[in-house]
């Protein structure tokens, strides 16, 4: 969070599935078009905060199956494990402050009396955390129950029923609302509350969020009906929360423009890049726009005409170096040229790319340099490598690409790599 040293523009604190990740697309384009609305528009001053259900386990695994962005924030295992950056770094201070009337022993106990309630994987069985899977027909009756018995045992917990079948037993001070609160309070005491904070959900555990006091909610239009029930006895009259029209992330963006919170045209949105050259002043919107245009380039959605290939190459430094992952020097024109000869090799296959984290900094007037991740989806193999890029504005063109350089991320570094063009 120390990246941003002003408060954030916008910050939205999402759930993964059935919110950000929709299981029904396998192409993920609502997340994909996210994708890049985020880093086109915010990414350099707004914060991006994962909420999920998940264990750090399954956390984890998802990022590895979905094109899924680095949050600034990734809160888990239903707001009871919250972590920052991209190296997760726990917040001790939460944790310490979750064992106030709680004994993971007793809940253990007391649960195991219960034949109605099947227990999780031992991933999803965490210090602040028990879950089960319930019937729905047994869910209302069986946490009335506990949660008498496990007062009785002196302990103060929350019961969460989420998805039609996922019961939760976490400490009454937790959940993802609690989390959320306290993020925001710690903001605040730096200074840096954000202007506008946007929660999105589907589920049960995800209710939490939308009471939390000058937050946007949006349920997405998937939303389950434990949350829509709640919704309708809890929030119905609060205008800032709203039942989107479309699904999952879809229904986020849908609700940054109801919300009138920032920009809600995702480039994945605009199909001729062309003819939004002249707004073309950030170096981050270059980089999120060529790649894009890249995917398009290669999936033959963009006709393969000399408007185009001229274009390109015209935005490129004379001499310009390009220094691929392999170590590789090359001229940063001539592989833009070699591009022709690859539109359309990726046509009706399974051909994605995305960048993460976008970042630019101007390191002398008119020079940018800008980092980021850039990641290829082939098929099922996905590769990705860190991405400087620098920039110089150039009087009457825009912004020149001058050099660009390439390095394996941790987990590409053994692929076969010889398919990889920029
Ligand atoms: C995720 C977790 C699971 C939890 C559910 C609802 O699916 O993996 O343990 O019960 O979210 O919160
Ligand atoms: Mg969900």
């Amino acid at each position: 969070m120390e990246r941003l040293t002003s408060p954030a523009r916008l910050m939205i604190v999402s759930d993964l599935d059935h919110t950000m990740v929709d299981h029904h697309d396998p192409e993920n384009l609502s997340l994909l078009r996210f994708n890049s609305l985020w880093e086109h528009a915010y990414r350099h001053d707004s914060l991006l905060v994962f909420s999920t259900g998940r264990s750090p386990t399954l956390y984890k695994e998802l990022r590895k199956e979905k094109p899924l962005l680095t949050p600034d924030v990734t809160i888990m295992s239903v707001g009871t494990e919250i972590t920052y950056g991209n190296s997760m770094v726990p917040d001790h201070g939460w944790v310490d402050a979750l064992n106030h009337k709680w004994d993971l022993g007793v809940v253990k106990e007391e649960t195991g009396k219960f034949s109605e309630l099947t227990l999780q994987a031992e991933t999803e069985q965490r210090p602040h955390k028990v879950s089960f899977y319930v019937d729905k027909s047994k869910a209302q009756e069986v946490a009335k129950e506990l949660s008498q018995r496990l007062e009785k045992r002196g302990l103060d917990v929350k019961i969460i029923y989420s998805g039609g079948m996922d019961l939760d037993i976490l400490p009454q001070g937790a959940g993802k609302g609690q989390a959320l609160a306290y993020l925001l309070k710690k903001l605040k005491s730096e200074g840096k509350l954000p202007v506008n904070t946007l929660a999105c959900g589907d589920s049960g555990n995800d209710a939490e969020l939308f009471s939390i006091p000058d937050v946007y909610g949006v349920m997405v239009s998937n939303a389950q009906e434990e949350l829509l029930k709640w919704h309708a006895e809890n929030a119905k009259d609060n205008p800032k929360v709203i039942h989107a029209k479309e699904r999952c992330a879809g229904g986020i963006i849908q609700a940054i423009g109801e919300f009138k919170l920032g920009p809600n045209l995702s480039p994945r949105d605009v199909s001729d890049f062309l003819e939004c050259k002249v707004e073309n002043v950030n170096p981050g919107h270059e980089v999120v726009k060529f790649f894009l245009f890249y995917e398009r380039w290669r999936r033959g959605e963009v006709e393969n005409s000399e408007a185009y290939a001229a274009s390109l190459k015209a935005s490129c430094q004379p001499g310009g170096v390009f220094v691929h992952p392999s170590g590789a020097e090359k001229s940063l024109i001539d592989t833009i040229g070699e591009l022709r000869k690859h539109h359309g090799d990726k046509q009706g296959k399974k051909f994605r790319v995305w960048v993460d984290q976008v970042l630019a900094t101007e390191t002398a007037p008119g020079t940018w340099m800008v980092k980021l991740d850039k990641w290829e989806q082939s098929g099922d193999e996905r590769i990705g490598c860190t991405t400087t890029v620098k920039f110089t504005a150039k009087e009457g063109e825009g912004l020149v690409w001058e050099h660009v350089e390439q390095t394996w991320s941790e987990e590409s570094k053994l692929k076969d790599d010889s398919s990889w063009i920029i």
